[in-house]
């Protein structure tokens, strides 16, 4: 059984705008555009808290974009972000709504953790110290305090006996452990993962499935996820959501998705993918 800490409260901000009972992450109108390129067009979701959505899409679709979003790596060129129903990517100046600054921004970004395709550990600290570092620089937690935790994370992602060594002594499949560990040692409330076994040897991939299999079940965390694995899709996801050209093409349960798509581009999609497999 895995032993996590719940998400931390929602901070106090005695902001007006917060709205507890809305989605954990809610688009609205999003567009993002770099110069003449547009990358996301019109791009309304919701995803519901302690949901496990997978995003797939062709390459270029804007799925990256959607997450680059989400932890504040860019900023939406049109329309709203919410996360646990509070502005992100606009925060209230008087009476309206301004593009949030950059105090906002990293306030914001403490509930989302990210876990990329090529691990992006720092790479002259031990696998503890990747792991104590953000608590203690982000969130303030006595150094004590952050590597009993890590300790924790490290036991629970089978790796008990690799804190004192450097990323670059440890396979792919272990060093994006140490990243699942890493993310989960801030107390994120939404974890998005970008094709995090994309760059993984074949047989390291299942280990790292299930242990996210494993955390989505025994946590509430929220989990936006772009996968290039439909088998893991189908299994671990709540909702599927598919991107075809920066714009939702369909979303709907797993199973339908991958069993009865209704939309021609998901289905050329789908076939085009599993006959790669
Ligand atoms: N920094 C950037 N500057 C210019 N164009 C960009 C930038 N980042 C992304 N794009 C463009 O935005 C579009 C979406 O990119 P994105 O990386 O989100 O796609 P993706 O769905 O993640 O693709 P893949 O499956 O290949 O990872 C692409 O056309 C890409 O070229
Ligand atoms: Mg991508």
């Amino acid at each position: 059984m895995l032993e996590l800490s719940k998400p931390s409260e929602p901070e106090q901000t005695g902001d007006a705008d917060v709205r507890p009972t809305d989605p954990m992450i809610e688009f609205t109108d999003v567009g993002k555009t770099y110069g003449d390129v547009v990358c996301l067009e019109g791009l309304d979701f919701t995803v519901p808290s302690g949901e496990f959505v997978s995003l797939i899409g062709p390459s270029g679709s804007g799925k990256t974009t959607v997450l680059r979003l989400l932890m504040t790596l860019e900023r939406v060129s049109s329309g709203t972000i919410h996360v646990a129903g509070k502005p992100l990517s606009h925060m209230p100046k008087g009476k309206r709504m301004v593009p949030a600054d950059e105090a906002h921004l990293r306030r914001a970004r403490r509930s989302i953790g990210m876990v990329f395709q090529h691990f992006n550990l720092f790479p002259n600290m031990n696998v503890l110290r990747n792991i104590t570092e953000g608590p203690v620089r982000a969130l303030g937690r006595s150094k004590d305090v952050a590597e009993a935790r890590a300790l924790e994370l490290l036991e629970m992602v089978g790796l008990s006996d690799k804190a004192t060594a450097r990323p670059t002594q440890l396979s792919g499949g272990q060093q994006q452990r140490v990243a699942i560990a890493r993310a989960l040692a801030m107390d994120p409330e939404v974890l998005l993962l970008d094709e995090v076994t994309s760059a993984l040897d074949p047989e390291l991939v299942t280990g790292v499935l299930h242990l996210l299999r494993d955390i989505a079940a025994t946590t509430g965390i929220t989990f936006l996820c772009v996968t290039h694995e439909m088998r893991f899709a189908r299994e671990v996801s709540d909702r599927v959501m598919m991107l075809d050209r920066g714009r939702i093409a369909e979303e709907g349960p797993a199973e339908q998705i991958f069993t009865d798509p209704r939309e021609p581009r998901t289905r050329e999609f789908l076939q085009a993918v599993l006959d790669r497999d």
